[in-house]
């Protein structure tokens, strides 16, 4: 990313980032809540077109592709809220997620063309693969609201590694998780980057930022206030001023204190 921004009327919600995502690497986006977190991963994924500033992949320039695009180009993400279809199989939803993020449109999603039905096969196996690879292979038959909350938010992975991608992006893929599932979620994670996959992450609970980061940027009021290995990043004056100043709320991170301790961090 260069020198990237995006403007609502006078707010600039992402303000001139210039950061990489190294690959084959966990990069952590951290900052208290309204920073641009998940506004810079709407950036990256195409869901909003920058005012400012240009986003290369691979070489390529993407700051202008479409989402689908960006997902055909091997950027796949998680959403904060994971809306998944909990009437529908597990296997269906993830399918169905998959069909609606590399169509250009709802409509070509959901009518089944004569491509669509022989994709379908093609398909269905990328679904089972992506499942597999998050733990999910014999629940696959199962209504997705009958899964735990662990489980569902398993399936929103599996959704974006349908599509096969070589970075994924997770915005707050820990949030509601407790200490348990999350020490699942971040072998889980290893495992996929293991696997030679890229990840960034937004995540307010330091325990898994500090346990499982490469690197971590701070975004703070949309900028980029610090960037670095979560050691150097945890004493670094600006963070900590930006989590415990005025601007912070309270206990948004997780924990009450600043990332400074990341006490208890599990490194299972
Ligand atoms: N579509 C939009 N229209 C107007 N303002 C927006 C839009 N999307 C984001 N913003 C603004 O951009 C700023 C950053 O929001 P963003 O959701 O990126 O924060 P965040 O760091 O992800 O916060 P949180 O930790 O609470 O999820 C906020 O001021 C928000 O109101
Ligand atoms: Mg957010």
């Amino acid at each position: 990313m260069d020198g990237l921004g995006i403007r609502f009327g006078g707010n600039h919600a992402v303000r001139d980032v210039s950061a990489a995502l190294p690959a084959g690497q966990i990069t952590a986006i951290i900052g208290p809540n309204g920073a641009g977190k998940s506004t810079f991963f709407n950036l990256i994924s195409g869901f909003y077109v920058p005012t400012s500033g240009r986003i290369r992949f691979q070489g390529e320039d993407i700051t202008r592709l479409k989402t689908h695009q960006v997902v055909g180009r091997g950027i796949a993400r998680t959403f904060q809220t994971t809306t998944i279809y909990k009437e529908l199989s597990v296997l269906d939803g993830v399918m169905i997620g998959h069909r609606v993020r590399t169509r250009a449109g709802l409509l070509d999603a959901l009518l089944r063309t004569g491509r669509e039905r022989r994709d379908e096969e093609g398909s269905r196996d990328g679904a089972m693969a992506a499942l597999a690879r998050v733990g999910l292979a014999d629940q696959a038959a199962r209504p997705a609201g009958a899964l735990t909350q662990e489980g569902q938010k398993r399936v929103g992975i599996a959704m974006a590694l349908a599509s096969n991608p070589k970075l994924l992006l997770l915005d707050e893929p820990a949030a509601g998780m407790n200490p348990e599932e999350t020490v699942r979620l971040m072998a889980l994670i290893r495992d996929l980057v293991s696997g030679g996959l890229t990840v960034a992450l937004v995540e307010h609970k330091m325990s898994l930022v500090m346990g499982l980061a490469d690197h971590i940027l701070v975004l703070h009021h949309g900028q980029k206030i610090a960037q670095g290995t979560p050691a150097q990043v945890s004493r670094d004056p600006a963070v900590i001023e930006a989590y415990l100043g005025g601007h912070a709320h309270g206990g948004q991170m997780g924990q009450a204190t600043a990332p400074a301790a990341p006490t208890g961090a599990p490194h299972a």
